[in-house]
């Protein structure tokens, strides 16, 4: 057959055809820009689940965690849940169902929570607890301060002023696993003085959600029924030390019975130049929110995670790391909180 010349407008209708059509276009594409470039990496997410932010340092820690996780490359979406359990379970239901790649979560009920760990792992996800244990479940890691250290170190402080004397326990939630550890923490330094008689606990309570107004009921019952004959206290945190300060105020008590606390708030440090307060357990937070942070990615990376501690939570030995608290008084505010610009000189002076 012999081929007959196309007439030339045909020719230049096929050629368009050809250039216009997708194979084309990416043959055309793929010579001169090389291979195409993978799908863009989806950013790790991590969901953080809290218990609360209606106290001073959880608003540190929501702040400190999502700077650390940025930091990584990561993103991270928060639920604070203000000591509503059922709440809490289902913020960190919609975390899930989100499709985060690690749950972390600040439980505000140990027990509770262990709900959260089951349902993730359903999904695939796994769980850090953060500062604070879930018990009863087969958490991943759990991450805080040596709670029981942080007791210890309340009650070195005050027997070291009141070595005999009637003492007021004025603890935590009972809902709160750090509470239990700290207590243990305090009675393992009371014990031996309990024992031969020098000090008498005369009143120890548990304090509902930590907060101040139920820690100052406490104290002022705590005062009713022991006709003020009281020499320490030795209050779970500044929260609730704050509260039994007011009490002993209205006594005309503040400044002269010895109080420890914990987590040197803004308050807390206030009272112990002011002198109604002893002292504090300062735990710089950056370190916790930092460490979380960085254990958290990795685990999202699949990457092995060495914790170099275990601790018991009732199911497991959960694979953990604790960090080490400082006690502060009013020899050391300022080369601890101050130094680490936890508070600055012009608010703990009030200057
Ligand atoms: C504990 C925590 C303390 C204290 C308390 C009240 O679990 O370890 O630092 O702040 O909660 O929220």
């Amino acid at each position: 057959m012999k081929r007959r010349a196309k007439p030339i407008w045909l020719l230049g209708i096929i050629l368009m055809l050809v250039a216009c059509s997708p194979d084309a276009e990416r043959e055309s594409i793929k010579p001169e820009e090389g291979p195409p470039s993978p799908k863009e990496e989806e950013p790790i997410r991590i969901g953080f689940s809290m218990d609360t932010l209606l106290e001073e340092r959880w608003l540190k820690d929501r702040d400190l965690f999502k700077e650390a996780v940025e930091a990584l490359g990561a993103e991270v979406e928060i639920f604070a849940a203000n000591g509503d359990d059922a709440l809490q379970i289902s913020q960190a239901e919609r975390l899930i169902q989100s499709g985060v790649d690690v749950l972390v979560i600040v439980p505000h009920n140990a027990e509770a929570t262990a709900a959260i760990v089951h349902k993730a792992h359903l999904a695939g996800i796994k769980v850090i607890a953060y500062d604070r244990l879930v018990k009863n479940s087969n958490l991943d890691l759990y991450v805080s301060f040596d709670n029981e250290q942080v007791g210890e170190m309340q009650a070195k402080a005050i027997t070291e002023l009141v070595p005999k004397g009637n003492y007021v326990i004025i603890g935590g939630a009972i809902t709160d696993n750090n509470a239990h550890l700290l207590k243990k923490g305090v009675f393992k330094v009371l014990r031996p003085y309990i024992e031969n008689g020098d000090i008498n606990i005369i009143y120890d309570q548990w304090t509902k959600d930590w907060t101040p107004v139920n820690a100052n009921a406490n104290m002022e019952e705590a005062l009713r029924t022991t006709n003020l004959q009281i020499d320490a206290v030795i209050a779970a945190n500044d929260a609730t030390a704050g509260g039994v300060i007011e009490a002993l105020e209205a006594k005309g008590l503040a400044g002269q019975i010895p109080v420890a606390g914990q987590d040197a708030d803004l308050a807390g440090v206030q009272r112990i130049v002011k002198g109604t307060q002893t002292m504090t357990v300062y735990k710089p937070i950056h370190m916790l929110s930092e460490e979380v942070a960085k254990l958290a990615v990795s685990m999202a990376k699949g990457e092995n995670i060495n914790a170099g501690q275990k601790v018991k939570n009732g199911k497991i030995e959960v694979p953990s790391v604790l960090l080490t608290p400082i006690p502060v008084n009013k020899s050391n505010l300022n080369t601890t909180v101050i130094t680490d610009g936890f508070h600055s000189e012009e608010e703990v002076y009030q200057e």
